[in-house]
């Protein structure tokens, strides 16, 4: 594993620095492209990571270890970061989710699992090299770790939506061990389970921690990687989420947060699992609030193909207008008549695709609501066309 032997410029010198420069009327990015030619992580403005090792998790999944240079700012466990790479051409953002590398500053892990289809996942799969350099951004999100840490926490992953559960797992396990903590882990077999060694290990040397790994197709979709799944056969289980399953495993789930990164199958029962619970349990209040849910994967809204909604968006005083079927998100429908229309994870993570509703319906896919247009603000990426739109861009 080779190492870079140049010493970085300190953060803090680099950021002034770019700041005397740009008083000067030299721009900062300007500035980052000269130094990305002495190093790219020596840049302040477009961080870069090199690819320092790479490990086959699945026949699926691989983990890139990637070394970010000093101007990055750190992570919280469960927080993401979006990873910029150029494919043909054309830069494309997506959002993993870190596991810190004990030892090293600014070092972290991320596993990418391929998506059926999925440019960027089966790119860095294929394309991605030990000593390479990619994109990267400051860490954000807060899928995190309440402060102060509660006695018990619950975790519910399904398929690659695992990486968020890890991250907080092993910061769990590492610094604050006396914390009890369970996992229920769904995939389609043992062959699909990412991190299998990896939490048999810590089941076995961390005394509070509950694992549950569940084989079943119902919560994980295909893979996409074309193979029968080992699980996809006569063994094939249907096991779902349910209340009994919570209670039997960890019977005060509705007293403590839990914190759920998965498909829509599994995001969708824990959310009405939650909201069952709020609503017929008068005396235990905020249920709901205490369950977390981060997506993993883009939406697949399930609206009716045929519908045709006119979509009118402002952005700096000009008016742009598109076509969206009720079964696209309103990112893939302005992308599909050739709009550049600002965005990042495209998970309904990041926030940069969020437009003000000022009049129509849409349905928000990561809670399946409908939304009537007051002014409220709506993810682009997460959110298709119940009707006439008009939007203003909030990016
Ligand atoms: S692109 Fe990140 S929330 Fe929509």
């Amino acid at each position: 594993m080779a190492e870079s032997s140049t010493v970085p410029l300190p953060a803090k010198a680099a950021v002034r620095l770019s700041g005397w420069l740009n008083q000067l009327g030299i721009s900062p990015l300007a500035f980052d492209d000269t130094l990305s030619l002495i190093n790219p992580l020596l840049t302040v403005h477009r961080l870069h990571a090199r690819i320092v090792a790479r490990q086959v998790e699945t026949g699926t999944a691989t983990t890139l270890v990637l070394q970010a240079g000093p101007a990055f700012k750190g992570l919280k466990p469960g927080q993401f970061v979006m990873i910029g790479v150029t494919i043909n051409g054309v830069r494309h953002r997506r959002a993993y989710s870190p596991r810190t590398v004990e030892g090293h500053a600014n070092r972290f892990a991320i596993t990418v699992q391929r998506q059926p289809g999925g440019l960027v996942s089966n790119h860095l799969n294929e394309q991605a090299r030990v000593g390479q350099f990619i994109e990267i951004e400051q860490a954000a999100g807060a899928f995190t770790l309440p402060s102060p840490l509660p006695a018990e926490v619950l975790f519910i992953a399904g398929g690659s939506g695992i990486t968020p559960s890890m991250a907080m797992l092993e910061h769990l396990q590492r610094h604050f061990s006396k914390t009890k903590a369970t996992l229920i882990y769904f995939a389609r077999s043992r062959d699909d389970r990412i991190f299998a060694k990896a939490l048999d290990k810590m089941a076995s040397t961390w005394s509070g921690f509950q694992y549950v790994a569940i084989d079943s197709v119902a919560n994980t979709p295909n893979d996409g990687s074309g193979r029968a799944s080992s699980a996809a056969g006569v063994s094939a289980s249907q096991q779902v989420l349910d209340a009994d399953m919570l209670g039997r495993l960890v019977p005060n789930w509705t007293k403590i947060p839990a914190y759920c990164c998965g498909p829509a199958p599994l995001m969708d029962a824990a959310r009405a699992i939650w909201k069952e619970a709020g609503s017929t349990n008068w005396k235990n209040t905020g249920i709901a609030a205490r369950l977390h849910l981060e997506a993993f994967a883009p939406a697949k809204p399930s609206g009716d193909p045929h519908a045709r909604h006119e979509v009118r968006i402002v952005r700096d005083a000009e008016t742009k207008s598109f076509q969206a079927a009720g079964d696209q998100t309103l990112l893939i429908a302005g992308e599909t008549a050739g709009l550049s229309i600002k965005h990042g994870c495209r998970q309904g993570i990041c926030h940069e695709c969020t437009c003000r509703l000022n009049h129509g319906s849409v349905r928000d896919l990561t809670s399946g609501e409908r939304i009537d247009g007051e002014g409220q603000p709506i993810r682009l990426c997460v959110s298709s066309a119940m009707s006439d739109l008009d939007l203003e861009s909030l990016n």
